[in-house]
């Protein structure tokens, strides 16, 4: 298939070349797009031919659901049977941004949207193209991550391009996503708020709001999150996650880089440091990125700080330890 781009300043989104994009998806097409997080890989959520192909895209086994995104709250009720007093709560304090709440899927919703569960996830991006695409569409636009299956998710065009090119109708070339990491999804459907996969709104951002929340999922002995059982964003080169920084020596390898804060530069000696910058969102912004650049620059080894497990840093000990195959050293 021929892939075409449309570049979108996200500052002022373009919505007569956007139209063309929300035409695609109305006829079923997949088209590309950035959002606050990472590059989504979108489709209609109410086509199931449409659904069908993002699986095919992408490598994704078909017992991992699929996120609907929408460009408005409302919306929410035309995927879902309920919403919950606490969901609802969320919603107003976290859409659009970086949440994904998981509720009881409505009649209608195409069993291929959710794998078959009788649950359906809903996002709200903050993003201005994303946003506009999805309004423009007039539907709810199925997402995962615009990677191919297994690969660290995209968070620039060109890391987008590599993986979706000639798999896709359109991407939209709307430059960095801010984020850098996966939205959070608490599943709603139960008494209390379960995490099922740590991003950018916290434990503590959801418990503020809703007086209660917990861990799930991979935390507890089934996983009720089917994606998080899969390998995930692997690039070629070995990883491994850092435990103890401050004790740590880079070993003696050909091909081998480090990834930590600018105050540990140092580290890395004479070998290849990329830098995390200074903050945790600062590392979340750049670390799918930088696992993608060592695969570019030929590195074999890569030797990733892991951060502490608070606020931001869980979402990133997430992902890293999962890169790494949960080796730490
Ligand atoms: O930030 C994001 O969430 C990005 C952007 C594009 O919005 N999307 C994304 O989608 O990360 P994906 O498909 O790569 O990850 C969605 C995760 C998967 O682990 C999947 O198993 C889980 O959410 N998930 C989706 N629907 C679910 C459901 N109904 N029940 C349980 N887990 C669900
Ligand atoms: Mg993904």
């Amino acid at each position: 298939m021929k892939t075409t781009y449309i570049k979108i300043n996200p500052t002022a989104p373009d919505e007569a070349a956007l139209k063309e994009a929300a035409e695609c998806i109305k006829r079923g097409g997949l088209v590309a797009f950035p959002t606050e997080t990472v590059y989504g890989l979108g489709a209609d959520s109410f086509n199931e031919a449409a659904v069908k192909k993002i699986y095919i895209a992408k490598g994704r086994p078909s017992d991992n659901p699929l996120i609907s995104h929408i460009a408005h709250i409302d919306e929410v009720s035309r995927l879902a049977e309920f919403v919950p007093e606490d969901a609802k709560k969320l919603m107003e304090a976290y859409w659009g941004g970086p949440l994904t709440i998981i509720l009881k899927r409505k009649a209608g919703v195409p069993g291929i949207v959710s794998a078959g569960l009788d649950t359906v996830s809903v996002r709200m991006p903050s993003h201005s193209v994303a946003n506009t695409l999805i309004r423009l569409s007039g539907t709810a636009i199925a997402a995962p991550s615009a990677n191919l299956s297994g690969s660290p998710s995209p968070t620039t065009f060109e890391h987008c391009k590599k993986d979706m090119d000639g798999r896709v109708d359109i991407i939209i070339d709307g430059g960095e996503c801010s984020i850098g990491v996966e939205s959070t999804v608490v599943d709603m459907t139960g008494e209390i708020p379960v995490i099922l996969r740590p991003g950018a709104v916290t434990l503590e951002d959801i418990i503020s709001v809703c007086g209660k929340g917990m861990f799930g999922g991979e935390y507890a002995d089934a996983p009720k999150c089917p994606g998080m059982k899969y390998v995930h964003y692997s690039p070629d080169a070995e990883v491994f996650a850092v435990g103890d920084i401050d004790n740590f020596e880079m070993p003696p390898e050909e091909g081998a880089a480090l990834i930590a804060y600018d105050k540990y530069a140092h580290k890395a000696k004479n070998y290849k440091f990329y830098s995390a910058g200074s903050s945790d969102s600062d590392y979340a912004a750049r670390l799918f990125y930088l696992l993608r650049k060592a695969d570019e620059d030929g590195i074999k080894t890569v030797y990733a700080l892991l951060p502490e497990n608070k606020g931001m840093g869980t979402a990133i000990r997430n992902r890293l330890l999962k890169s790494a195959g949960g080796r730490v050293i």
